[in-house]
């Protein structure tokens, strides 16, 4: 198994030597915006902190409260460091995490677009996608990391192989998912400086995008907006950079709820 990538410089949860961060108890947030100090609620890690790309454990901990009971199956497709498989079990639920490479014990191999699973098998899905090729995931060449959303494809379309592969992502999570059941997508939209004469475009509108193509198969639920931790967000070098060159660090990523609503009941 390849080893997975890890981010040795991503900070802990220690705030000083031998002195543990204070995290405030969880609870259900009440409105669409929702921030939390930590990558992870209580006292044990959920997945792998120093996983680069890691879901904060809080953002599935809000939706699994919400939109699951004890017990129901939850599916994340492409599951990184088992986020999603250490809260559904935290909460209670049973998890089935897939990715194209697995990075520890518990996680299948399988490609988001084909999972092993029969039609309408889980109560809640749950999906955290390379949002372009920002991160380097692994070498594996199916990995959509590796789709480019700001490069053409072959019909000239800008972005066109990244959509179409998340489309068909997409697609799967409607396909094992039970009627009237929910689902979550963990998105931020991307920026890339490009040179002055460069024809690809900077600001990629990526949650936008895809909450466009979720809704080809989904009712939307709503839309959170999730106040980002991110370190270059602190690092003075940054926040200088974004004034002086005009454009902005990114600050939150969508969560879309959406429902799957195919008219039928007991389906
Ligand atoms: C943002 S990370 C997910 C992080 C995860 N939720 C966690 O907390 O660790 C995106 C994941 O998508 C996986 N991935 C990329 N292409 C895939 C594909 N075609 N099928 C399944 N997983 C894929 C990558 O390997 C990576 O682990």
């Amino acid at each position: 198994m390849p080893a997975p990538r890890k981010n040795p410089s991503r900070p802990g949860p220690r705030k000083g030597r031998g002195q543990q961060f204070d995290k405030p108890p969880i609870s259900v947030f009440p409105s669409t915006l929702w921030t939390y100090p930590s990558q992870h609620y209580g006292a044990t890690e959920h997945g792998d902190k120093n996983y680069v790309g890691a879901t904060p454990s809080w953002v599935i901990w809000q939706l699994l409260s919400r939109y699951t009971r004890e017990g129901d199956r939850v599916v994340d497709p492409m599951c990184g460091s088992g986020t999603t498989i250490d809260v559904s079990n935290d909460l209670s639920r049973t998890p089935r995490g897939f990715d194209i490479n697995p990075s520890r014990e518990g996680v299948e191999r399988a490609d988001a677009r084909e999972l092993p699973l029969p039609n309408a098998w889980a109560d809640f899905v749950f999906i955290d996608p390379p949002y372009s090729t920002h991160i380097d995931y692994s070498d594996e060449p199916d990995c959509i990391g590796k789709l480019d959303a700001s490069e053409p494809d072959r019909e000239g379309v800008i972005g066109g192989d990244y959509y179409c592969a998340m489309r068909g992502t997409i697609k799967e999570a409607h396909r094992v998912l039970k009627n009237r059941r929910y689902m979550g997508l963990y998105v931020s939209d991307s920026f890339k400086k490009r040179k002055p004469n460069s024809d690809r475009p900077s600001f990629l509108p990526v949650g936008f995008e895809l909450f466009s193509i979720m809704r080809d198969y989904f009712k939307p639920v709503d839309i959170i907006a999730v106040v980002r931790g991110n370190e270059k967000l602190t690092r003075g070098n940054w926040r200088k950079t974004a004034i002086e060159d005009n454009f902005f660090l990114r600050g939150f990523n969508y969560c879309f709820i959406m429902k799957k609503d195919d008219g039928k009941r007991g389906r």
